[in-house]
């Protein structure tokens, strides 16, 4: 592995080449890295060559080439957003600052956490989709899945580099730790619980990349506001290859959608069991489906009230969605934030420290966002003509973190029995019937082209390619 020239093997904006020591860490940790993704990564895919986007630079040119590659061999680079001159500490007590450019001694720790939480989320999702090849409902999107596992696995690259640059020690450690956790292991899990829940099926992938890719961008965008530099400009350049990933998650479940509308108007029903018989996704399932990743998503945002994220803030390390365009001071101390609390059997609104609720803003934000992009699917729904909508559930709805964890709340927003939950609940999240139902959906298409019954085709393909192009060659 010696022999390698990192500076040509991993593309880089860092000035790889004049940094001995981090040189010498990457070369360490780069074949335990491609050990972890010959192991966790996409099942028998080592072979193929899959139509990649890869970033060389990260001018709008160079950031997405695209050529057949064999993943193994994807050129997984390091790369920031360009610096932005006179950059400022833009909010908590060092407002006004200028942005530090290496970790400041005494939030040294906070940063190593908040960076190895964000980092283990990537390869995480790598392993929890890595079997979803074998099942993919047609070769576009086969290579969207590998396209997504491949950056996934640069944004690992990218919280590692941070590690190894800025944390001696205690970051390659933690490199390390990043390659040996692994999602759903009983003895050595995922940092965060949605990233141990299996992606068993494509709706799974497709609800998943919607919902959980978005909390990616809302945690890539607080960090984007770090005032420590590195980490802004890492995390900015990670959106621009996120919003691709959020794109998958929302035209496949609109895709399915959209068949299903189809084969619903052509047969004039609207009956699940008959649409089962047809092979297609009933509309109800999709509601399920999209409850359950909804609300374990937005569990990822944590506590409501958390000292943690007051922290955080103060100390310049993570701001809120779009900081620099909100018009306050950027302090929040004597700033209040309404959160939803029970009483007896109520949801009710009280006032907390701003500070202590960002945690709540930000999943507020990431709700509004969220709900936007259920507006566009019942657009689909409407344009065929039918009545149904679907519709995101209320944030109280089967919680396990902050306030509401272990409470019954329906998806409406009621507080309820254990008996009334019980009863409804097959209503309300995925039914292992159903599970079983989309599992035996799930062939391999990958004929040039071919759509599985059950998904409609992309609108266009890939970089302007027709649909029918080979985005994956199997050899
Ligand atoms: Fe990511
Ligand atoms: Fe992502």
């Amino acid at each position: 592995m010696s022999a390698i020239d990192y500076n040509e093997k991993i593309p880089n904006n860092v000035n790889l080449s004049e940094d001995r020591a981090l040189q010498r860490a990457l070369e360490h940790w780069q074949p335990n890295y491609l050990q972890w993704w010959q192991e966790m990564g996409p099942d028998g895919s080592q072979n193929f060559d899959v139509y990649l986007r890869t970033a060389i630079n990260t001018t709008p040119e160079g950031w997405a080439q695209f050529g057949h590659v064999k993943m193994p061999d994807y050129r997984w680079g390091i790369f920031l957003n360009a610096p932005e001159a006179d950059r400022r500490v833009n909010f908590g007590e060092h407002k006004g600052e200028a942005a530090w450019q290496e970790v400041p001694g005494e939030h040294r720790a906070n940063l190593r956490r908040i960076i190895v939480t964000q980092g283990d989320t990537e390869p995480a999702s790598v392993e929890q989709q890595r079997h979803l090849g074998l099942t993919c409902p047609s070769q576009y999107d086969l290579r969207n899945l590998f396209q997504i596992n491949v950056e996934e696995g640069r944004h690992l690259w990218a919280m590692v580099y941070l590690l190894h640059k800025y944390f001696g020690r205690d970051g390659r450690e933690e490199a390390e730790a990043l390659l040996y956790r692994n999602s759903g292991s009983q003895d050595n899990p995922r940092i965060l619980q949605a990233f141990n829940e299996e992606t068993p099926d494509w709706l799974a992938f497709y609800m998943f990349t919607y919902f959980t890719d978005r909390d990616g961008k809302f945690q890539l965008c607080a960090l984007a506001e770090s005032g420590f530099d590195p980490l802004s400009r890492t995390c900015r350049f990670m959106l621009t290859e996120e919003a691709h990933h959020m794109f998958v998650g929302e035209s496949g479940v609109s895709r399915t959608i959209q068949r299903t509308c189809e084969v619903m108007k052509q047969h004039n029903i609207e009956d699940p069991e008959q649409l089962r018989q047809l092979g297609v996704i009933d509309l109800p399932i999709l509601q399920r489906y999209l409850n359950f990743h909804f609300s374990v998503t937005i569990d990822l945002f944590g506590a409501d009230q958390s000292s943690n994220a007051a922290t955080f803030y103060a100390t310049g390390l993570k701001g809120r969605f779009e900081e620099t365009k909100r018009d306050d001071d950027h302090q929040l101390k004597g700033d209040h934030y309404k959160i939803l609390e029970v009483q007896g059997d109520k949801l009710v609104e009280r006032e907390v420290p701003m500070l202590n609720a960002l945690n709540e803003v930000l999943r507020d934000d990431y709700i509004k966002d969220s709900i936007a992009g259920i507006g566009r699917w019942n657009k689909v729904i409407e344009k065929a003509g039918l009545s149904f909508r679907l519709q995101a559930p209320h944030k109280a709805f089967n919680r396990h973190i902050g306030s509401f964890a272990g409470l019954r709340v329906s998806p409406q927003g009621q507080v309820i029995s254990e008996a009334e939950w019980q009863t409804n609940v097959r209503q309300w999240l995925p039914t292992e019937e159903d599970r079983v139902y989309v599992a035996s959906l799930m062939g391999r298409v990958v004929e040039p082209g071919k759509m599985a019954n059950w998904i409609a085709p992309p609108p266009i393909g890939i970089n302007r390619q027709p649909i029918n192009f080979d985005y994956v060659r199997f050899n």
